[in-house]
Order: structure tokens, then C-alpha cells, then sequence
């Protein structure tokens, strides 16, 4: 079997490369480990930069966001004693961002994937990239006990932080920075109506906690616990009785509990591996890099990778130009660090961090409170939150 571009991976990056470059009239097979339902009952991300929102729309898979995505103007910070409403939309001349969750994004790509009858191949074993510093790459695999091979011109490591793409790559060859945060996030989602209609994220002596959701019905929790934290440990009441502590009495009044319909820890790490480019693969999304959720940047980040990497692929077949295959790497790595700056700021002035202690706490307040004061501050925040240009 050939093809032109190998996509590993069916997460939203493999999902929305492959149909940018199918729109563009590129040939692309994607090689997915898991089953479409277990992709799909992953609850992740929540919230769509501009420049997401518009590439789901260049894919021609933006409706059902349109009727159900909710756009949100602004955000409230609320650190010690300083409360403040974060207004996106004045901050940043007109610009906003759209609560839509991951799971929602992912399902749209699939049905657009089955709609066309593409090649998305799920529950593939051992996939595994071959050849990629050569000109004739090529992705082995199985399937229902079976071996297969398939060449292609382009691999695409879209197979996120535990994938196989980035561990394929010589040692000598790549550089990783990491930074690991000494707490995790505990997420709920439930059916009870949002505490507010904005987003709101929370650092309490107690620790973190934000107020989201995924719909007017449907609410989304975190809070912060620390590394290591079993699950099982946290009852819905004790959840409950702790969020509406962390995130302040005029939300704890607003607050509506009931029975949570999803609990589980996502670990807290910042982390690039660079280069992005291997001779004829290319690395995306959490394959290449992570960022501790606060602020969202996450899925965001994935999809400014596909940007940039869709439109090198489609350069090379269209114009027969490697100019935007070449600079994929160099130019998505600017972003994805300022992405890195950003989310890790937000960590550190959000977060409790046990070892750093009064001066710790001082500095956080100060930088809550120099925001409150200082429009340029609050510029800089709302221009990173709703998305630096691609
Ligand atoms: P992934 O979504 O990880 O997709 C990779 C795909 O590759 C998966 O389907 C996987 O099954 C497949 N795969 C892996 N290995 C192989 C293999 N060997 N062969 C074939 N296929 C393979 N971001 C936010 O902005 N906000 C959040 O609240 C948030 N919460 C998160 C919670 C968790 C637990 C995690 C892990 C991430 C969270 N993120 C969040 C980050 C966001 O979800 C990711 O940035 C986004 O999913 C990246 O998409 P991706 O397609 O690059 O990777
Ligand atoms: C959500 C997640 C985030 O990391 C964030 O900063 C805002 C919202 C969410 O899952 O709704």
C-alpha cells in the first residue's frame, strides 16, 4: 500500500491534518492504536482560540460548533483578596475565545472522516515509523493479527506525549526540556448549570480551582491536588464543599451540585523536544510538546502546529516547493514556546506551590495586583489567552 502522508495518530492533530490536506487534494492514511469510542471518551480541553475556531472552519468542520460553541468576552482571576474580570473582547480589539470541548472537536473531524469514507485506520498495533531519514519512509502495523507496510513521502507523528513517533528518534538527535509541576488537576464534569457564564480560575490559600463548562447545562471543575493523589480519595460532596471554598462565597452561593459523570487527575508538566523535523517525519501536537492547562493552550497549540504543517505539505505537492516543509520546525517552535511562557505563568501565579513558601505568596499577589492595575498587563494577558497570531 502507498500513500503520500502517513498521519500516526487520531487525536485532533492527526484528525484535522489529514483533512486539511484531503481538501487540498493530498493522499493520507491515519493510523490510530486506540478505538474511536475510548478516543472519544477522553475528556480534555475546553476552550478554542480564534485561530482554532477558524481552522475548523477551513476544514469544513465548524457547524455544529457554530449552533452549540459558546463565545466567551472575558474570564475573572481571583488571587488572595484581588478579584478581576479579564475583559478579552476590549482588551484585544474585538477578539474572543469559544468554549467548545475537545471531545466535541474530535467527534466533528470523525464524522467528517466517515462522511468521506477516509482512511482512518483504528485499533492498528505496533505502528511503527521506519526509514524516515531516507526518501522513502514507510509505517508498519497490525491489524486484527495481520502485519502490513505502507510508503508514503511524509511521516506525521501526531500521536501525542506517550506516542511512538518522538521515541523512534535517535537520542543524539533530539533535545527535551521538561519541567514538572509537584500537583495534578482533578477534573469533574457534571450536569449542573455553570456557577457563572464566564470562566473563572481561582488561587486560594487551599490551592487552585476553576469554574468551566461545556454547555449552559453542563459544567466543568478543577481543582488542584497534590502529585500522586488517588482519585478515589476525593467523595463528590468533598469535591463540592472544596470548590465552593477555593473559588470564593459569591460563586459558593451561585453553585449547583449533583452527581459528578466524570473524575480523573491529569498531571501538571511542562515540556518541547525539539526539532520538529527528522529528515521525512514530523512531530505535532503532544507529541512534540506539553503545557500545564492553565490558560487552555493545549489543543490550541496542536492546531497552530497543523497550521503550519498542513500548509508546508500542501506547498510541496501544489507548488513543488519544500520551502514551508523546511521552516515547519523553526517557525511552529517560536510559537510553541511563547505558548510555553505563557501557560507556565499562569501556573505560577495560580497555583500553591508547597516548597517556595511566604515570599512566594507575596510575589503571586503582587503580580495579581500589578495586573489589576496596569492596563498593559492586562493587554499582554488577554492577547496570549486569546491566541498570538500564527
Ligand atoms: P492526543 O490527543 O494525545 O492524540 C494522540 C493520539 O495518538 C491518541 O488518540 C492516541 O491514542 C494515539 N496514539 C498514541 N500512541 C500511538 C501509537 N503508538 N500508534 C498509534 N496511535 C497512537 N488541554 C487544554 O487546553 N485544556 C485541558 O483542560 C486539558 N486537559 C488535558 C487532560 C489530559 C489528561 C491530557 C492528557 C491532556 C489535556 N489537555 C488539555 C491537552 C490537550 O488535550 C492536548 O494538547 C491535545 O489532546 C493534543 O492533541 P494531539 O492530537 O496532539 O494528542
Ligand atoms: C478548561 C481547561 C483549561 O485548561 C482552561 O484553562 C480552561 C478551561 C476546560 O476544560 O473547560
Amino acid at each position: 500500500m502507498r500513500t503520500q502522508v502517513a498521519i500516526i495518530g487520531a487525536g485532533p492533530s492527526g484528525l484535522l491534518l489529514s483533512q486539511l490536506l484531503h481538501k487540498a487534494g493530498v493522499d493520507c492514511v491515519v493510523f490510530e492504536r486506540r478505538s474511536p469510542e475510548y478516543v472519544l471518551s477522553r475528556i480534555r480541553a475546553g476552550v478554542l482560540e480564534q485561530g482554532t475556531v477558524d481552522m475548523l472552519e477551513q476544514a469544513g468542520v465548524s457547524e455544529r460548533m457554530r449552533k452549540e460553541g459558546l463565545p466567551h468576552d472575558g474570564f475573572t482571576m481571583a488571587v488572595g483578596d484581588t478579584r478581576l474580570r479579564i475583559d478579552l473582547n476590549g482588551l484585544t480589539s474585538g477578539k474572543n475565545v469559544m468554549v467548545y470541548g475537545q471531545t466535541e472537536v474530535t467527534k466533528d473531524l470523525m464524522d467528517a472522516h466517515e462522511a468521506r469514507s477516509a482512511q482512518v485506520i483504528y485499533e492498528a498495533e505496533n505502528v511503527t515509523p521506519h526509514d524516515f531519514e531516507t526518501d522513502h519512509p514507510r509505517v508498519t502495523y497490525e491489524k486484527d493479527g495481520v502485519s502490513h507496510e505502507i510508503t508514503c513521502d511524509f511521516i506525521c507523528g501526531c500521536d501525542g506525549y506517550h506516542g511512538v513517533s518522538r521515541t523512534s528518534v535517535p537520542k543524539a538527535a533530539i533535545t527535551e526540556f521538561e519541567k514538572v509541576y509537584p500537583f495534578g488537576w482533578l477534573g469533574i464534569l457534571s450536569y449542573v448549570k455553570p456557577v457563572d457564564h464566564e470562566l473563572i480560575y481561582a488561587n486560594h490559600p487551599n490551592g487552585f480551582a476553576l469554574a468551566s463548562m461545556r454547555s449552559e447545562t453542563l459544567s466543568r471543575y478543577y481543582i488542584q491536588v497534590p502529585a500522586g493523589t488517588d482519585v478515589n480519595k476525593w467523595s463528590d460532596d468533598a469535591l463540592w464543599d472544596e470548590l465552593k471554598i477555593r473559588l470564593g462565597a459569591q460563586a459558593a452561593a451561585n453553585m449547583e451540585t449533583g452527581p459528578t459523570i466524570e473524575k480523573s487527575i491529569a498531571p501538571l508538566r511542562s515540556f518541547v523536544s525539539e526539532p520538529l523535523r527528522f529528515g521525512r517525519m514530523f512531530l505535532a501536537g503532544d507529541a512534540a510538546h506539553i503545557v500545564p492547562p492553565t490558560g487552555a493552550k493545549g489543543l490550541n497549540l496542536a492546531a497552530s502546529d497543523i497550521h503550519y504543517l498542513s500548509n508546508g505539505l500542501i506547498e510541496f505537492y501544489g507548488e513543488k516547493s519544500s520551502a514551508g516543509v523546511d521552516h515547519y520546525s523553526q517557525k511552529a517552535l517560536s510559537r510553541i514556546w511563547k505558548a510555553e511562557r505563557f501557560s507556565w505563568w499562569m501556573t505560577s501565579i495560580l497555583h500553591q506551590f508547597p516548597d517556595l513558601g511566604a515570599f512566594n505568596a507575596r510575589i503571586q499577589q503582587s503580580e495579581m495586583d500589578y495586573l489589576a492595575s496596569s492596563h498593559a498587563a492586562q493587554v499582554s494577558l488577554a492577547e496570549n489567552y486569546v491566541g498570538l497570531p500564527f
